[in-house]
C-alpha cells in the first residue's frame, strides 16, 4: 500500500508580484474588500495526494465551469489572523485551533501560511484592533456534475487587512432574532465552517437591514433557542438572585460552530471562576454551556437581571449586542457607557491582550 503526499513546505515554489499594490490607510478599510498582493495554494488529487505548494500574485483562479464547488457549494474555509507585535514581531493567535480539518499535515500547511505572511507582512495594519485576516479556503475543483466527494481540490489561503467587522465599528450592534428562517437543524452541517452554511443568511440578513438592525440572530425551535449570529457564536450574562453572575453561550449541539474566540472565551472566564487566573470579573461567576431561550432572555431583560449579550468570533472580536429585535419588539439589553458591558470589558482586554502580545501566553505563536 502507497501512502499518497502530504503537505510538504520544502517544495514551495515562490512567484513574487512585479507589480505590488499600494496599501490603503487603515481607516479606508472595509472589512474583507481589500486583498494583500500574494496568495498560497496547494492542489490536492486523489490519485496523486498533495501538491507542490505555490505562493503567486494574487489573482484569479482558473476553474471548470463544471467543478463540484460551482454547483454543490464543496468549499470549507476558516478564519484567522496575524498582529505586528509593539515590538515587530509577527504573530498569529491560536492557529493550531484552525488546523484541525485532519485531511493534511496542520504543522506543514501552517508552515506555509506563516511564509505566505511573511512574504505580505508589509501589509499587516499597526493601529489597534486592526490586523490581518487569514482566510484558508479548500475548494472541490474536479469537473464532474454529480453529487459525490471530491476527487481533486484547491487549498488556497488569502489575506486582507482589517479593521473592525461591522460597518459602525467597535460599537454595540442590533440584532434581529429571525423566526422566519433557518441557518442549521440537528444532525446537518452546522458546526463546520462550509460555505453551504451561509447562504440561508441572506434572506434573514437583508430583512433585518430593511428593519434597521445590523444582524441576523438565528433562533432554533419552537423554544426560540438562541444559537449564533452567523458571524460570530454568542454570550449572554445574567446576575441571578442570589448575586451569583452566569456567562452562558449555546453548547456545541451539532448546530454551532466551535469558534476559537468562543473557546477563549470560556477558557478565560473558566480560569477565573476556578481560580487558576483571576480576573477582573466578578467573584461569583459560573460559565455553562446550556442553551437559552428568548423567552429567559427577554424575561431578563424585563426584570433586570440580564447584564449583557455579547458575540465573540474571529472576524467580530467581541461586540456587544444592545437589542435584539423579537416578535415585533425590541428587548433591551444593557451596555456601558463605551458600549463595552462590565464581563465583555474585562474579557476584551484580556482577550486582545493576548492576540497583540500586550499580555505574554502560549496563545500567541511567532511566525
Ligand atoms: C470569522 O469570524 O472568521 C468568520 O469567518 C465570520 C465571517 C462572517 C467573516
Amino acid at each position: 500500500q502507497t501512502t499518497l503526499p502530504d503537505i510538504d513546505p520544502s517544495k514551495l515554489e515562490i512567484r513574487r508580484t512585479t507589480s505590488p499594490k499600494s496599501i490603503p490607510l487603515s481607516k479606508d478599510l472595509v472589512f474583507g474588500h481589500t486583498f494583500t498582493d500574494h496568495m498560497l495554494m496547494v492542489p490536492w488529487s486523489a490519485k496523486s495526494g498533495w501538491g507542490v505548494p505555490r505562493i503567486e500574485p494574487y489573482g484569479p483562479l482558473s476553474l471548470e465551469p463544471s467543478c463540484t464547488v460551482l454547483h454543490y457549494a464543496q468549499t470549507i474555509f476558516e478564519g484567522m489572523k496575524a498582529y505586528r507585535q509593539a515590538d515587530g514581531t509577527i504573530t498569529l493567535f491560536r492557529p493550531d485551533m484552525n488546523m484541525k480539518l485532519r485531511i493534511f499535515n496542520g504543522d506543514a500547511f501552517l508552515e506555509l501560511i506563516k511564509r505566505l505572511v511573511r512574504l505580505d507582512s508589509n501589509w499587516i495594519p499597526t493601529e489597534p484592533g486592526h490586523s490581518l485576516y487569514i482566510r484558508p479556503t479548500m475548494i472541490g475543483t474536479q469537473r464532474a456534475i454529480g453529487v459525490n466527494p471530491p476527487t481533486e481540490a484547491l487549498l488556497y489561503v488569502i489575506c486582507c487587512p482589517v479593521g473592525p467587522y461591522y460597518p459602525q465599528g467597535f460599537k454595540p450592534v442590533s440584532l434581529h432574532g429571525t423566526t422566519e428562517y433557518i441557518r442549521a437543524a440537528p444532525g446537518g452541517t452546522g458546526a463546520f465552517k462550509l460555505g453551504v452554511n451561509y447562504a440561508p443568511g441572506v434572506m434573514p440578513q437583508k430583512a433585518a437591514a430593511k428593519l434597521g438592525y445590523a444582524q441576523n440572530l438565528w433562533l432554533h425551535g419552537p423554544e426560540h433557542y438562541l444559537t449564533e449570529v452567523g458571524t460570530m457564536n454568542l454570550f449572554v450574562v445574567f446576575k441571578h438572585p442570589d448575586g451569583t453572575h452566569e456567562l452562558v453561550t449555546p453548547p456545541l449541539d451539532g448546530m454551532i460552530l466551535p469558534g476559537v474566540t468562543r473557546d477563549s472565551v470560556l477558557s478565560l472566564a473558566r480560569g477565573h471562576s476556578n481560580g487558576t487566573h483571576k480576573l477582573n470579573l466578578p467573584e461569583k461567576l459560573v460559565v455553562t454551556e446550556r442553551s437559552v431561550s428568548m423567552k429567559e432572555v427577554k424575561s431578563a431583560s424585563e426584570n433586570g437581571s440580564l447584564v449583557e449579550l455579547f458575540g465573540a468570533g474571529t472576524a467580530a472580536v467581541i461586540t456587544t449586542v444592545d437589542k435584539i429585535g423579537y416578535m415585533g419588539e425590541d428587548v433591551l439589553i444593557p451596555t456601558g457607557e463605551d458600549g463595552l458591558g462590565p464581563i465583555s470589558r474585562t474579557i476584551w482586554r484580556e482577550l486582545v491582550g493576548r492576540q497583540t502580545g500586550a499580555i505574554p501566553s502560549d496563545w500567541s505563536v511567532v511566525v
